[in-house]
């Protein structure tokens, strides 16, 4: 079963390959290009252990990290500090993401979802965002079978979002981390309305 047990049991193990300790190279372009301005209220979803929010806290957005495994949450809290970065690090469940925020940002929690959970995923963020917010970042389209990570495609994030989001850019991302090349998404989508 995919919960808060699962994901902290990787963590405690060690089993996170996902990991790179680093922020995903297409995430730091997106905030560099400012697809959402610097200062806006962000939140990190699915944070793991906080890299790609320290990032985006370094250039000034006003970060929320969001993660319901302890260990996780442990980990990005202890790398903020240690980064002197000022960030809200949050403990807490996706499905029940509590707002206002002005954009969330996406890096592997999408496919570390139940794939039948992906509608509710999709109503979570929208309630979670001011009207017009911005949900942007990377899916992970690898081609597979199973998981997590659990597969998408292109025309799976257009039926799902294009209901609620105008889909500004959804393509694949030409600087994923070398084992990514090719299989991720970059998306930049904005809130139609606010689904109140
Ligand atoms: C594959 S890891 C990716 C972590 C981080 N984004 C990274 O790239 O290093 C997926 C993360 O999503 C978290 N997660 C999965 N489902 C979640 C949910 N419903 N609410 C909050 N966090 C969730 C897990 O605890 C895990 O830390």
């Amino acid at each position: 079963m995919l919960d808060a047990n699962y994901w902290n049991e990787l963590y405690a193990k060690g089993e996170t390959g996902w990991d790179k300790g680093a922020p995903s190279p297409p995430i730091v372009r997106m905030l560099r290009e400012g697809v959402v301005p610097s200062g806006a209220r962000l939140a990190v979803i699915g944070a793991g252990r906080g890299h790609d929010a320290l990032e985006a806290a370094r250039l000034g957005y006003r970060v929320t990290a969001i993660d319901y495994a302890p260990l996780a949450v442990a980990a990005a809290a202890e790398n903020a500090r240690q980064a002197g970065l000022q960030l809200e690090v949050r403990q807490a469940d996706v499905f029940a993401l509590q707002g206002p925020f002005d954009a969330i940002l996406e890096h592997t929690c999408f496919c570390a979802i139940d794939v039948a959970r992906r509608a509710e995923y999709v109503e979570a963020v929208a309630r979670a965002m001011v009207p017009g917010g911005t949900l942007f970042g990377v899916f992970y389209a690898h081609g597979k079978e199973g998981g997590p990570p659990f597969d998408t495609t292109e025309a799976e994030v257009r039926r799902l979002f294009e209901p609620r989001f105008r889909i500004e850019r959804l393509r694949r991302a030409a600087d994923s981390f070398e084992h990514r090349a090719g299989k991720e998404l970059e998306a930049v989508l904005r809130l139609s309305s606010s689904g109140s």
